[in-house]
């Protein structure tokens, strides 16, 4: 463990879930909890709860939860030992950096300042001899001299070893050149530069550190680009090139663009909001760190197919985000032979300019008015059977609009496409939301009816194999974490009684805190638990459970759990079974003694 268990206590003791939330979402309480809109999916009646008793919160809507560590983690997309080291500064408290952690860190540092030098080297070679093909190469794509500083471009030299030459002489070792992803090995063992003669683009996170770097070759070969691989400094899911720069655009929204090209063309043309993914799908993380800087998206992918795909695949994870999201759709472009191609960001400014840009931006469609283009698309709307068809998709899309006036506006649209009455339209989306309406009852109706299904961890891999047994192991870590002083000084029940791994473990772990004179609660133990097992502990433990009768319960749910580990062990009679027989004659539970002994 990275950190002393001790400090962990005490950073969560200093750092009141309430306090820190309530520094994030607003809360009113509601009996023993309070309540809030959840800041991690897009909700109008606030779920999100948070417990000051038990120090977690829990969101009833999306099932998301746990303590003060995990809530910075999500909310300011942190690992966990940054995490802790944000709210340790929040306490004022001094981090115990452990020599191993110490190590890492020392480690991490070099790796940075070794990117740095590197992005020094090519950014000097660029202005030497050496960088005079892709100095020339530039001026073809018309990115300026100024442009090139703002983003720190650079060359690699046409030659093996130029970079390993210039680090080692820094007194960078070899290892670190191969960690940092700069050099490669071959296989007789010798090093030599990954990035040779290409066009180099620094990837610098949004604290200004650089972090990788992509390199694209200066005429076809392929690969067109290489890119760094992750490294312990780089993880390309939680960056976005260009951000650095984007997170200080004066503009309301930031543009999302396919490539490293379109986001310099873009802030050489005034456009200082773009940032680009690098080639890969939107991931959730991004869109965390983009919630930072803004609340309006806008979508510019290549108006090919990938670049259909991307957007999809981006509105679905923006879907029933904070965020507001427009698509901007490229227009194909005629040729001189009058053929119609692909453009990206880059070829539309070169080939229509500035304000054309500005004014596609302006006019973006949101989210719906593509996906309605989409569905157009795919039908010829000359042929009735065609627009029959069209109808009924397109009013089956428009149903799961929330706002009716939306629902409104869009149908007249569709209605325009598809040459009928608005009032003909509107009919077939009503008819739409009432099939939605009942689809979703139905779904609701059989997830009551089938309360064991709804017991279930979301997560495949935490799937419960006793719905029976993990009930009852569920109220034990209920019991445990609500009132400790209800349990013996002897553990009741091994880890290995629980049928649930995950549900066991957290028992165990809870205990050893129990037994070492610490509160047993989980928010101290963010780091032995995944974000989803944290999730589901939490959820059962923000279900209601009466404490009046908490000797009764604990001991019902330490039988049942007994009795189906029993008949796991084939029917052997557990030694420990007697233990708790003893132990519910003692506190009474028949009905003789209660309260404290
Ligand atoms: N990309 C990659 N590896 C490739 C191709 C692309 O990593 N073999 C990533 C790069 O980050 C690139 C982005 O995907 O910037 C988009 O690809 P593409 O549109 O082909 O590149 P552009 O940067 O737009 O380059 P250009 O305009 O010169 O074609
Ligand atoms: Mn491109």
């Amino acid at each position: 463990m990275a950190f002393p268990q001790g400090f962990l206590d005490e950073l969560v003791a200093r750092n009141d879930i309430v306090d820190v939330v309530s520094g994030y979402v607003q809360l009113t309480r509601k009996g023993a909890n309070l309540f809030g809109l959840c800041p991690f999916h897009s909700e109008k009646t606030g779920s999100f709860s948070v417990s000051p008793d038990k120090q977690i919160y829990y969101c009833f809507g999306c099932k998301r939860g746990g303590g003060v560590i995990n809530f910075i983690m999500e909310e300011e997309n942190l690992p966990f030992p940054d995490a802790v080291r944000f709210l340790a500064k929040r306490a004022g408290m001094e981090v115990p950096e452990e020599d191993g952690d110490r190590e890492a860190g020392r480690r991490r540092q070099r790796l940075l300042d070794l990117n740095r030098d590197a992005a020094r080297f090519y950014y000097r070679t660029l202005q030497q001899p050496e960088g005079r093909a892709v100095q020339e190469y530039l001026d073809r794509r018309k990115i300026r001299k100024a442009t090139a500083v703002n983003f720190g471009l650079g060359a690699s030299p046409d030659a093996w070893d130029a970079l390993i030459l210039a680090m080692t002489k820094q007194g960078y070792t070899k290892a670190e050149l191969l960690e940092a992803g700069l050099a490669v090995q071959n296989r007789n063992g010798g090093l030599y530069d990954k990035f040779r003669n290409r066009l180099m683009f620094p990837v610098i996170d949004v604290r200004g550190d650089v972090v990788a770097f992509g390199g694209r070759v200066l005429d076809k070969s392929e690969p067109k680009y290489m890119n760094s691989q992750e490294t312990p400094v780089y993880s390309k899911r939680r960056v976005l090139y260009g951000l650095n720069l984007a997170k200080k655009s004066k503009r309301p929204n930031i543009i999302l663009c396919e490539g490293n090209i379109d986001v310099v063309t873009l802030h050489q043309a005034g456009f200082d909001n773009a940032v680009a993914s690098m080639g890969t799908a939107l991931t959730v993380e991004q869109t965390r760190l983009l919630s930072r800087f803004t609340k309006e998206l806008v979508l510019c992918y290549d108006n090919d197919n990938a670049g259909r795909i991307a957007t999809e695949r981006a509105l679905e994870i923006l879907n029933n985000s904070e965020f507001s999201v427009k698509v901007l759709q490229l227009p194909r472009r005629r040729t001189e032979d009058g053929e119609l191609v692909k453009q990206d960001a880059d070829d539309f400014i070169k080939f229509q300019g500035k304000d054309a840009f500005e004014a596609l931006l302006t006019g973006s469609e949101n989210g719906i008015e593509f996906r309605m283009a989409q569905i157009a698309g795919k039908y010829d709307l000359s042929g009735d059977e065609a627009r029959v068809a069209y109808c009924e998709e397109v009013s089956e899309l428009l149903s799961a609009l929330a706002n009716p006036v939306e629902r409104e506006i869009y149908a007249t649209r569709a209605a325009e496409t598809a040459k009928i009455t608005p009032e003909a339209m509107k009919l077939e989306v009503q008819r739409a939301l009432r099939r939605r309406n009942s689809r979703e009852k139905r779904q609701e109706l059989r997830r009551d009816l089938n309360p064991a299904a709804q017991l279930q961890p979301k997560e495949r891999e935490l799937r419960y194999d006793n719905i029976r047994s993990a009930r009852a192991e569920e109220g034990v870590l209920r019991l445990l974490t609500q009132d400790a002083s209800l349990f013996p000084d002897a553990p009741p029940l091994t880890e290995e009684q629980f049928s649930s791994p995950l549900l066991g473990r957290a028992f165990r772990l809870l205990w050893q805190a129990k037994a070492a004179g610490r509160v047993p609660s989980l928010p101290a133990l963010g780091e032995q638990f995944s974000q989803e097992e944290m999730n589901h502990l939490t959820g059962i433990c923000q279900q209601p459970e009466s404490l009046k009768n908490g000797r009764q319960a604990l001991a019902d749910y330490i039988r049942i759990v007994q009795a189906e580990a029993a008949k796991r062990s084939g029917g052997a009679v557990d030694p420990l079974l007697a233990a708790t027989e003893k132990y519910k004659d003692k506190k009474g539970t028949g009905g003789k003694q209660h309260g404290n002994e």
